[in-house]
Formats: C-alpha cells, structure tokens, sequence
C-alpha cells in the first residue's frame, strides 16, 4: 500500500519526534534540541539528539539516523505501514483510503493468511494426533523441546486429504486453498502440496503465517522426493525476501545488537533453543540482495554462517559477490564457517552452545574474508601472479557501487599486498620508522601519538578551572593524554559528565582521590604564564577558544604527517598518477579523523 506523501507529512508536524522518542529514551533538553542516551548502541556519554524542528534522530557516537517511523521500525520490530498506523492512531487521523483495484488485492491477501492461519493450526493439531505420533518423535529424537516446537509452531502434514477437507469444511474455497500454495489440481481434484511431512510455517515479519516448509523424515533420496519443500511463490509469499523467523529475530536483536543469518529451519531452532534467538535463514533459495537489506534493518553487522566444506565456502562466495555490490556506509557482513560437514545444529547438538558461541566469536569481516579466499586461489610467485592478484582485488573493489566504500576497499587491499607481496625487507634503513606509518588504513596513529606534556597540563588547567566549558571540548579530546594524565582526566570526565560541578568542587573530588601531585603540576604559575586564560576566576570564553584552538592545531598537525605518510606509501607502491595519490591520501586520512569533526 503506497501513502500520499501529504498524509505522511501531515502526520510528521502533527507529532514530535521527542515525544516518540522519549517514551524509550530519558532525554534532557539542549536549547532547540534534546540529548540522550543512545538506544543503538552502548554509551556512558550521551551523543543521541532528537531534533523535533528538523524532524529526526541521530547519534553522533554510532551514526544511527532516522525519523519518527524508522524509530518505531527499529526499536518495535514493526514495518512501515505498522508504524504509520500506529502513530496516525496516536495523532488522530485516519488511514487513507484505498484505491478499489487495492482494496481488492489487498481483500483477496487477507484471504489468503487466513488460509495459511487455518492450515497452520490444523498442521499443529496433528502433529499431537495419532497421526502425527511419528513426526513427534522425529523432532524429539532431533532434541528439540516442547518450548521450541510450540514457539516456532511446527506440525505435521498426513498423507491424505486430511488438510483439504479440513479447509472446505470452514467454507475455503478451493482457488484460495491453491492459491495459498497448499494443494494442486490432478484429474481427480486438490492434491495436498505437503504430504507426511514436519511442517514448519513461515511467518512475515509481523508474524503472519504465509508459507510452509516441510521436511521428509525417512530416505528422501530413496523415495525420490526433496528432503524439503517449500511453499510455492503466492501473493504472499516472495522467497527473495522472507526470512525465516525473522520478526523474532528482529525483536531480539534489537536488544541483543546481533543477529545470524543460517542456510536452515534446524539450524535456526537449534540456535534460538541455544540461546542465540536472533537467529534467521533464507527459504531453500541463496542470500538474495533483499534478504541483506531486510538483515540491515536491524543490524549493521549481521554474522554470515557457513558450512566449512566446499558446498559451504562456494555459498559464501556467491553470498559476499551479492553483498559487494550493495555495501553502504557502516553497513557489511562477518562471516562464521562451521568445521567441515557440521552446521549450527550439529555443533550444538554435538558440541554444545559454547562451541557456537566459540566458533561467532572468531567470525571474520568481510575484507579479511576476502583476503585469505582471494590468497588462498591465486599464490603469488611470480610478478604475472602478483598481477592476476592485484586485479582480483581491483574487481572485487569495483564490483562495490558505493564509491567512497569501493575506493576504502582498494586502498585496503593495495595496503595489504604492499605488506605480504610486495615489502622487501631491508629496502630502508629506517624501517621502524617506515613500519609505523605503512599498516594497513585505519593504523592507529591517533593512538601513538599525543599530546606534548606541556600542552596537556595547560589542557587540564583550562578544564579544572573552567569545567563549564568540558562539554564542548570533550569529544575531541578522548586520546590525548598519556599515561601520565590519562588517570586523571578519565576521572574528571566520570565526574564532569555526571553532575554539573563548579571548579573549587571539582578540585576537592579530585585532592581526595589521591591526584595532589598531578594537580600541583598543573595548577601553578609556570602553566599560567605559558597559558594565561587558563588562570582561574576569567572568562571561560577565552579559555575555551584557546583549548580549542591548540586541539585543532595539533589535530592539523597529525593529519599533515598521516597525508604525508599516505602520499610516500603509495610512492613507494610505485604509483605514478599523482592526482589518485593524492584523493586517496586525502579519503584515508579523512577516515582516520572523521570522528573529530
Ligand atoms: P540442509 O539440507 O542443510 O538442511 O538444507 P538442514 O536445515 O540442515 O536440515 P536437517 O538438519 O537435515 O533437518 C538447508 C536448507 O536448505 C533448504 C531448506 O530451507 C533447508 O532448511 N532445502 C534443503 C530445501 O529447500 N530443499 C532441500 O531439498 C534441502
Ligand atoms: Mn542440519
């Protein structure tokens, strides 16, 4: 159902995003603001603003960014349209109405999740009967528990009729039970799609049962049938983008800030019985592009998991080269491989939901995946392999649309075979001095390198004195200091960003913490003189633009030194095109410093 962006709109001034917002998160107003805790990530400092004039969110610690209806999306699990609805509830106003073409699809899929609602309950049923005796213990005998087999609803599918008869006995008419996907038409009349099977109903993310999968229990490969089938497409079933369990899935993962994408039903029962209920799978089809994004919704970094066989590590190719494509900021995959022949189920039916949890935890990112696949199939021994590497690489980068990701994933890659194929050691004579600037994007310079000891004392003085002025400054600050200070600063961020504290308070939480020697090393004439509007009693004003000021200078100084190390890498790669040099320096060294704009 498409809405007029009139109604949307409408709905939008009628409501405060702050309002919406508040009833999940404590916010505290900031002139034409509010500041919170983010809901999206774990956070001690609050970074998450609500902006009720400009109409969204956004944190500025973890980049999550949206309006009223993505808020509710995320935090409820509900789709679009269910947001729209329930905040036009909230509002007052009225749906709009439909067009008769829609109304008619819309009538006739109604119909339809009633037939998949009824068939659902009559597969429970008798899987409790005596008809369904067999396929009980089948699931027992797979060591799922009663919790599992009412949750995810499963049934059982007899041999005869027994459903069809069932849904003309409450009035279906035999074009739904069809168009359902539940029978076919033979010469002589419906035919059960699914016969003497465990059935495992496939819901949409709000729940409603809108497909089957059903499991053979004996020799499927003797009797000629699929181990499973699936529902066919209907109107309410579109493989490409149904995940199994994904509305629970989602509810969890939202709290859990994970999720697992798995090949199988078993695998995603297993998983949830195990504890890890943010569990999803596709339906008997590949990863498509649209299940990632259904994926993405709820998490930016969902974990792949794959069978450590070929099978497995050919599903993982096929799966990343869709990914690729379709990669946006923050947003990618880690991939887990399950040891050779064992999925989810196995490893936690064999080896127990510490083992999983084992095996998740040493999952990999996407670009080291692509590494070791692409140095597992080509060794480079000669300078044309090395070549044949460097264009895998370069394809993979350009497969990605996104640019700024794409020219991320080359300068990643070209760093990485410039480290294992290309380096010669011994080249340089001051090779430390080389190591320490060639690693590969994201080296942690602004670890290493910090402030000098005076700077970092005058730093202090200003933030003692003037801790009305901490706030603006906190952010860019957070590396600064080095062992001898940090102590004392992370104590005066626990303090400051806790209470409003004037500076005399300050300065006594801080003697009786033990800090009199540092303070005395800071507070004093020398510090002053070099820094005068750091002595106490001005105007915090002065104070702050002069922190400030040496916070951005030093800053210009660092990115000097990493562009300049970035430009004398890729000279030394033997790059020639100066402008491309000179983009990518300047892109890696943006990325480094991003978080101090
Ligand atoms: P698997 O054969 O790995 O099944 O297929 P599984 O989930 O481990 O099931 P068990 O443990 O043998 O019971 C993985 C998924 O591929 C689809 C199903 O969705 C299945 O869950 N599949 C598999 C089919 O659609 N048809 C088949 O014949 C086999
Ligand atoms: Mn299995």
């Amino acid at each position: 159902m498409g809405f007029d962006s009139k109604f949307i709109d409408d709905l939008k001034t009628r409501l405060n995003v702050s309002d919406v917002v508040g009833r999940k998160v404590k916010l505290q107003r900031k002139g034409n603001r509010y500041l919170g805790l983010c809901p999206f990530h774990n956070e001690k400092t609050p970074s998450f603003n609500v902006s009720d004039e400009k109409e969204f969110y956004h944190c500025f610690g973890c980049g999550e960014h949206g309006d009223l209806f993505s808020f509710l999306m995320k935090t409820e699990g509900v789709s679009f349209i269910e947001s729209v609805q329930i905040l036009a509830n909230e509002a007052g106003m009225q749906m709009p109405v439909q067009s008769v073409q829609e109304k008619q699809k819309q009538q006739q899929r109604i119909g339809l999740y009633e037939v998949c609602e009824l068939a659902c309950q009559y597969f429970q049923k008798q899987l409790f009967s005596n008809n369904g005796k067999k396929a009980l213990e089948y699931i027992k005998s797979r060591k799922i528990n009663q919790e599992m087999i009412m949750d995810f609803r499963l049934g059982y599918s007899d041999e005869q009729m027994g459903l069809i008869d069932y849904l003309k006995k409450c009035n279906v008419p035999e074009d739904a039970i069809i168009s359902a996907g539940l029978a076919r038409k033979g010469d002589n009349g419906l035919y059960s799609f699914f016969r003497d099977r465990l059935m495992f109903p496939i819901t949409d993310v709000r729940g409603k049962v809108i497909a089957f999968g059903g499991r053979f229990m004996g020799d499927s490969k003797a009797k000629g049938v699929g181990k499973y089938i699936n529902s066919p497409e209907t109107p309410l079933f579109d493989k490409s983008n149904s995940l199994y369990n994904l509305k629970n899935a989602r509810k969890s993962s939202y709290e859990a800030g994970k999720m697992i994408v798995c090949e199988g039903y078993m695998d995603v029962i297993s998983l949830t019985q195990a504890g890890f209920s943010y569990s999803v799978a596709p339906l008997g089809t590949a990863l498509t592009e649209k299940h990632i994004m259904q994926v993405w919704k709820s998490v930016d970094l969902p974990v792949l998991c794959f069978d450590g066989d070929e099978a497995g590590q050919k599903a993982a190719t096929r799966s990343t080269e869709r990914i690729l494509p379709i990669l946006s900021a923050g947003k990618s995959v880690e991939i887990a491989f399950m040891p050779d022949g064992c999925d989810p189920d196995d490893i936690i039916q064999n080896q127990g939901a510490g083992e999983m949890k084992r095996i998740l935890n040493k999952s990999v990112s996407l670009p080291d995946y692509l590494w070791s696949l692409g140095n597992a199939k080509i060794s480079v021994n000669t300078p044309e392999q090395l070549a044949k590497l460097e264009k895998h690489f370069t394809d993979i980068s350009f497969s990605i649309a996104d640019k700024n990701i794409s020219s991320n994933y080359r300068s990643w890659f070209n760093n990485l075979i410039w480290e294992n194929h290309k380096k010669r050691k011994g080249n340089f004579k001051k090779s430390g001095y080389k190591d320490k600037y060639l690693k590969p994007l994201g080296a942690n310079v602004m670890n290493n390198v910090k402030l000098p000891a005076t700077q970092q004392k005058v730093m202090l003085a200003g933030i003692i004195n003037y801790p009305e002025i901490f706030h603006d400054l906190e952010e860019k600050l957070f590396n600064f200091f080095d062992n001898n200070y940090l102590n004392l600063f992370s104590k005066i961020c626990n303090i400051l960003s806790n209470n409003e504290v004037c500076s005399e308070t300050l300065k006594n939480k801080l003697y009786k913490l033990g800090f009199e020697n540092e303070l005395n090393q800071i507070l004093n004439e020398k510090i002053y003189q070099i820094a005068k509007p750091t002595i106490p009693n001005l105007k915090p004003d002065s104070c702050r633009e002069l922190l400030l000021h040496m916070i951005d200078v030093f800053v210009a100084k660092l990115e000097e030194q990493v562009y300049q190390e970035r430009i004398r890498q890729s000279l030394l790669e033997g790059k020639e095109d100066v402008e491309q040099i000179e983009a990518e320096a300047k892109l890696s060294t943006r990325l480094i410093y991003t978080h101090n704009e």
